[in-house]
């Protein structure tokens, strides 16, 4: 096993979220920091079987049992570890390596790499302090950055001439190319970064294996970034989560900013729990990344149609990855500023109202469906219900889904066709609430059959349906519905039309002259029995 190859192992324990992986063989319900069920190592009725996704693994309270994705799908499939790697790689969408020790050439190329970017770190950050550095620090320091700050973060100053090529002279070209920090051109090696600001990139085990180079001098891009390398995947890093790991366990959430200037900023005003990604849209392998601490994200961004756009991204691609407790919202900095700026200006208060005035991802999915089509026409409605279905049907608890799908019904219902629980509505008839039975009925028929809706809105307006309303299990085919419904009309109307010819009488009585009135009730009256026959139901 130890011979295998490790970065393989690593890989899926990162791809695959061990929540994800046992729930396939064991109902999990969240409490706390943990994941329960009922243990699939022994008989049991009360969960003592805890997944924490987080750490990666599983433990059983009752029998003892204990490790991570790999041994379950050993045990639960009693598969020798190569098949459960095998089907583990597939659940993964990975192709399996070949059998093989790891190569201790890797092994020392992983090292020398290491090694070469740790010291190119220190030496511009001891550049930044130097004369030829003085541009470069009077700029960061300018942008508010304490000595502290520099230090932690790692900054530094890549001077103009090629200060790696020339330390490194001695070493092997590939493994300088290999680190993306040198070139070979014409004339020999030259370095990929000069005079820029020096920003170090960690991986989540605090090893540096990339920089991202800020210009001074305005020449654009304003970033340059270390190409892909063997030890960085720009799609799969997020800037500042080395830093961030324990805020994020603390906080119980991470917090996403388009820039790392901003997620340093964040970091350093009290919300620690803050990453970036480099210079790419928000790829699933960073939302991957970020679920393995935990599933609760605030998006932060602009709030500019790009950032917009950018939002609606990332919406949809982390649909896939929500769970029954996670916390997905949406924030956006208003006014042409980043969270960098607004921190700056207003301090951590005004950026803390922010965060706080976040919109969750419900609401965020609805208001970008009726943002994006003129759900006042048929078509526009069309073309919204079908973004949210698509959307809805990434999700890949059941019960979730299921849950999006009923609120996005009762919204549709509620809002789309404008009608108010408690509304204005001209024809609203006082009518007595509706028997638990009758409720949960018609909760079902209209969550259910957007046509009916349509066909006896003004009706089912003023019934004061309850969505919430129990229904388990409840079945009914469209025609019964429309009954039932028609039914239901006529049973109100003729509770109506009673209440109206006994008042009628009352008055008459009293010698009011209403013979005509009392003729035309009863008049009704027929007519609605005569319906009512006609409807075979209920
Ligand atoms: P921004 O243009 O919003 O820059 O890009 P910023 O973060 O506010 O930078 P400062 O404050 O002017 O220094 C957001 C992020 O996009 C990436 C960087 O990661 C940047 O932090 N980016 C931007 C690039 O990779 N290349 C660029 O040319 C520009
Ligand atoms: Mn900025």
């Amino acid at each position: 096993m130890a011979s295998y190859d490790r970065n393989f192992t690593d890989e899926l324990r990162a791809r695959l979220s061990i929540v994800d992986v046992v729930g396939r063989r064991v109902p999990l319900v969240r409490k706390g920091q943990n994941y329960w069920g009922c243990c699939p190592f022994h008989n049991e009725k009360t969960p003592s079987f805890s997944v924490n996704e987080e750490k990666g693994f599983y433990h059983c309270f009752g029998c003892g049992e204990h490790g991570d994705i790999i041994s379950f799908q050993m045990k639960t499939n009693n598969m020798e570890f190569r098949d459960a790697l095998r089907e583990l790689a597939d659940m993964a969408g990975l192709k399996m390596p070949e059998y093989k020790p790891r190569d201790p050439r890797v092994v020392a190329a992983e090292e020398s790499y290491l090694q070469i970017t740790e010291k190119a770190t220190a030496l511009y950050q001891g550049k930044l302090f130097e004369p030829a550095g003085a541009a470069a620090l009077e700029y960061v320091r300018g942008r508010g950055f304490t000595d502290e700050m520099i230090k932690k973060y790692r900054i530094g100053y890549a001077p103009k001439n090629n200060l790696i090529a020339n330390t490194f002279s001695n070493m092997r070209q590939e493994k300088l190319i290999a680190t993306g920090l040198c070139r070979r051109g014409d004339y020999g090696m030259y370095d990929f970064f000069r005079d820029k600001l020096m920003f170090p990139i960690f991986n989540a085990r605090g090893q540096i294996v990339a920089f991202s180079g800020r210009s001074l001098d305005g020449s654009e891009p304003k970033y340059i970034n270390t190409t892909d390398t063997e030890m960085f995947h720009k799609r799969a890093t997020v800037f500042g989560l080395n830093f961030a790991r324990d805020a994020i366990y603390r906080a119980g959430r991470s917090i996403v900013v388009e820039g790392q200037i901003d997620a340093i900023r964040m970091q350093c005003n009290g919300f620690g729990e803050t990453v970036a990604p480099l210079g790419t849209a928000l790829t699933e392998d960073h939302i991957t990344l970020l679920c393995k601490s935990n599933r609760n994200i605030t998006f932060c961004f602009d709030g500019d149609a790009a950032g917009q756009k950018a939002a609606a991204r990332a919406c949809a691609i982390v649909m896939p990855f929500l769970r029954d407790t996670s916390d997905v919202r949406f924030a956006f900095v208003t006014g042409g500023k980043d969270p960098d700026e607004v921190i700056k200006t207003g301090g951590a208060d005004a950026m803390r109202k922010i965060i706080n005035d976040a919109v969750g991802i419900t609401d965020f999915l609805w208001d970008l469906a009726n943002k994006n089509y003129i759900t006042s026409t048929p078509g526009g409605r069309a073309g919204a219900e079908k973004f949210l279905s698509a959307e809805v049907a990434k999700i890949k608890d059941e019960t979730l889904r299921r849950e999006f799908e009923n609120e996005y019904n009762s919204r549709k219902f509620n809002q789309w066709h404008k009608w108010k629980k408690s509304g204005n509505n001209a024809h609203s008839v006082d009518l007595p609430a509706a028997d638990d039975i009758t409720r949960a009925t018609l909760c079902h028929i209209v969550n259910t059959f957007p046509e009916l809706v349509e066909r006896y809105g003004d009706f089912l307006a003023t019934l004061n349906i309850d969505f919430d309303a129990p229904r388990p299990g409840m079945q009914m085919d469209e025609k019964t519905a429309e009954r039932y419904i028609v039914s239901l009309k006529l049973q109100k109307y003729m509770t109506q039309l009673i209440a109206e010819k006994k008042e009628c009488m009352t008055q008459m009585l009293a010698g009011a002259d209403l013979g005509g009135r009392l003729a035309q009730i009863n008049a009704d009256i027929e007519k609605v029995r005569e319906k009512q026959e006609m409807l075979v139901l209920i």
